[in-house]
């Protein structure tokens, strides 16, 4: 299957098609790219389980439309709900809400509950417009990554995880670069589960009161297992001023070419030691937009080792340090 141009209407039809008749297509969403399935067929549901490698109790998020086509999917939300689908929809904001019974089961993992999107990229827009014409309410999707592995920002990454049978829609670098936010809104308080490219503080301006802490980490919640988002090199999280150590360290256990250095400060010692060098944007918009891509880049190097500079200790990195965290976590 070819990677087609997203922004050509033909492929547009071509991919609804596709998923309307339960198959698996690879899209583009403002945060990272999905592997998308008709949220309605559990069978078309069973099949994304299936080519991530991931356990089918982890739920998925579904992508639809608008609010409107929300409805389908879930019972009548909470006015807590209803201000951040006003505040963020369309854009990189998923709402767990309660399910409604019958629907969009093996989405869910299961679960009385089910996490729901409207995406804002203009690829993905157009595919859930076409794909609602065609009768298919909303789309499953998962990032389309092996599971336990780095999401992909590109079409390339796509078919490099996925394989040449895969239908594809390139729209291009995805702009955010990490997951979405996800805020269980199931509960009177709303409670931030995955943090994501939108602030913590934007996100409790429009709510108008402080998001709570996860109630306890479930392993079901795949996002919140400690090893995640993982590159197949090591990740090392490391404070500048240990940077020249650890760098001395990685480069004696695993060659002086085999180590990358991603850190926030040009000029430093280290950098011209190594032969995989990259700036770390002063932004964490900007960091989180290159994350991804930079642990694939060099992963698709050979290179085993990567030190990274912990960012700031500013609220605006979470989502940042939460990635790199992950990736970083022992194995
Ligand atoms: O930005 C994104 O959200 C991307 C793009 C493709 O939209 N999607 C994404 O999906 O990150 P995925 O499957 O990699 O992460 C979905 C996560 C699950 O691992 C879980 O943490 C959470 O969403 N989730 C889904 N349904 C849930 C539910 N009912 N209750 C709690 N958490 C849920
Ligand atoms: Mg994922």
């Amino acid at each position: 299957m070819p990677t087609l141009n997203g922004l050509d209407a033909a492929a547009i039809q071509r991919a609804a098609q596709c998923l309307a008749a339960g198959e698996l297509v690879g899209i583009p969403t403002e945060t990272v790219y999905g592997l998308a399935a008709r949220a309605d067929d559990d069978r078309a549901v069973a099949r994304i389980y299936a080519a991530k490698g991931r356990p089918s109790q982890h739920p998925l998020i579904v992508h639809v439309l608008d609010a409107q086509a929300a409805q389908v999917f879930v019972e009548p939300p909470s006015p807590t709900a209803l201000r951040l689908m006003a505040a963020f929809w369309p854009g990189p904001v998923s709402l767990v809400l309660r399910r409604r019974p019958g629907v969009a089961t093996a989405a869910a993992g299961g679960l009385p509950t089910v996490a729901l999107r409207c995406p804002s990229h203009p690829v993905a827009q157009a595919l859930l417009r076409r794909c609602q014409a065609l009768g298919v309410p909303g789309l499953a999707a998962p990032s389309a990554n092996r599971f336990g592995k780095v999401s992909p920002t590109r079409a390339e990454h796509v078919r490099d995880e996925m394989g040449a049978d895969l239908l594809v829609l390139n729209g291009g670098a995805c702009e955010a670069g990490i997951e979405s936010a996800i805020i269980d809104c199931t509960d009177e308080v709303p409670r931030l589960l995955r943090p994501g490219h939108v602030p913590r503080a934007a996100l409790e301006a429009a709510l108008g009161m402080a998001l709570q802490q996860p109630v306890a980490a479930s392993p079901r919640v795949s996002g919140s297992l400690d090893s995640h988002y993982a590159p197949s090199a090591r990740v090392c999280l490391c404070p500048e001023t240990q940077l020249p150590a650890r760098v001395a360290e990685l480069q004696a256990r695993f060659g002086a070419d085999a180590v990358a250095l991603w850190s926030r400060h040009s000029g430093l010692e280290p950098q011209r030691l190594v032969r995989h060098v990259a700036v770390m944007p002063d932004n964490a918009s900007d960091a989180a937009h290159q994350l991804f891509d930079t642990l694939r880049r060099w992963d698709s190097l050979g290179v085993k080792a990567i030190c990274v500079e912990t960012p700031p200790e500013d609220p605006a990195w979470e989502g940042v340090l939460d990635r790199l965290r992950r990736a970083a976590a022992p194995r």
